[in-house]
């Protein structure tokens, strides 16, 4: 894999920030994906581009009838292509070396926009899904989170096993408030940041793309972006890396180890030279 002279300066740079900093977080959004076949929202083949961007009501109409909202979504195919993705996809080299980046300890803390577990099956540890898993479900009222396979769907809508509540799937709906207990700590990591990778996000949904603004306003956090495309986020970042995060990021992992003063990560297992 060929990066040009320009990209490999950034991560060069990049990797030397990510040392000197005392805590480094990443936001990332669909882009981190795109290299694992699924697609993202915004941009060309975006799934908002193809079906539209839905309201702003889809919490509301699951609050008004959650038993026809569930009936709905055990019935009907929305987006196929995001599903067949869903079940196909497995984590890229972008996914794997955001593991590397917190086995080596450069990385705190990861928020991920995804919805897809990609981050967890590749081995990711500290992380808020902010918009939820859709591999989970979770309660409204106690915010408990069940696998699929715990819960079942004989009657609809299915309740907490813990609490009686009411249950829907854990990824946020438009019009949902983020869940109090990922939000919290999204925005507890991002005060503790003084360096923030943005990764593959057009960083136009708040709260998240809020986050790199936090850390930049509290602890004057440095913004690294890598994304192939100019982003909300770009005017702001102090390093931006142009190119896919599946190709740059397990670059930037061999420069940190070397601006570290280790040698080369193979297959997620440290090697020292
Ligand atoms: P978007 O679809 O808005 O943006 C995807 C970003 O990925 C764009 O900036 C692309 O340039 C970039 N990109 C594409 N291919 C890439 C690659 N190989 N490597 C790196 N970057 C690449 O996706 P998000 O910013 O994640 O919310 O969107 C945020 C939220 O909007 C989603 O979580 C979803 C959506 O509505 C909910 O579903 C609640």
């Amino acid at each position: 894999m060929t990066l040009p002279d320009s990209v490999r300066a950034a991560l060069e740079d990049a990797a030397q920030t990510i040392v000197e900093a005392t805590y480094v977080t990443a936001l990332a959004g669909a882009g981190m994906s795109a290299e694992s076949g699924i697609p993202t929202f915004r941009g060309p083949g975006g799934l908002w581009k193809k079906y539209g961007e839905p309201d702003n009501l889809g919490y509301q109409r699951f609050l008004k009838d959650p038993q026809q909202w569930w009936e709905e979504r055990l019935s009907e195919n929305q987006m196929p292509e995001m599903r067949e993705a869903l079940e196909k996809a497995e984590p890229n080299p972008g996914h794997y070396a955001l593991v590397d980046l917190e086995r080596i300890g450069a990385l705190r803390h990861l928020v991920t926009q995804n919805v897809d577990n990609l981050h967890r099956a590749a081995g990711s540890e500290s992380i808020s899904e902010i918009h939820g898993n859709h591999t989970l479900i979770r309660c409204i009222k106690c915010v408990r989170r069940f696998r699929r396979d715990e819960i079942s769907l004989d009657k609809l809508p299915p309740e907490c096993p813990t609490c009686d509540g009411l249950l829907k799937t854990d990824t946020v709906m438009f019009g949902e408030p983020i869940p109090p207990d990922v939000l919290r700590r999204c925005q507890e990591e991002a005060a503790l940041s003084d360096c923030v990778l943005i990764l593959g996000t057009s960083a136009i949904v708040y709260p998240a793309a809020a986050l790199p603004e936090v850390a930049r306003r509290l602890n004057g956090a440095t913004l690294i972006e890598i994304n192939p495309n100019e982003t909300a986020l770009t005017e702001v970042c102090d390093i931006v890396v142009r190119a896919p995060t599946g190709e740059a990021l397990p670059e930037l992992v061999t420069a940190v180890r070397r601006a570290q003063g280790h040698g080369e990560v193979s297959g997620g297992i440290l090697e020292a030279t």
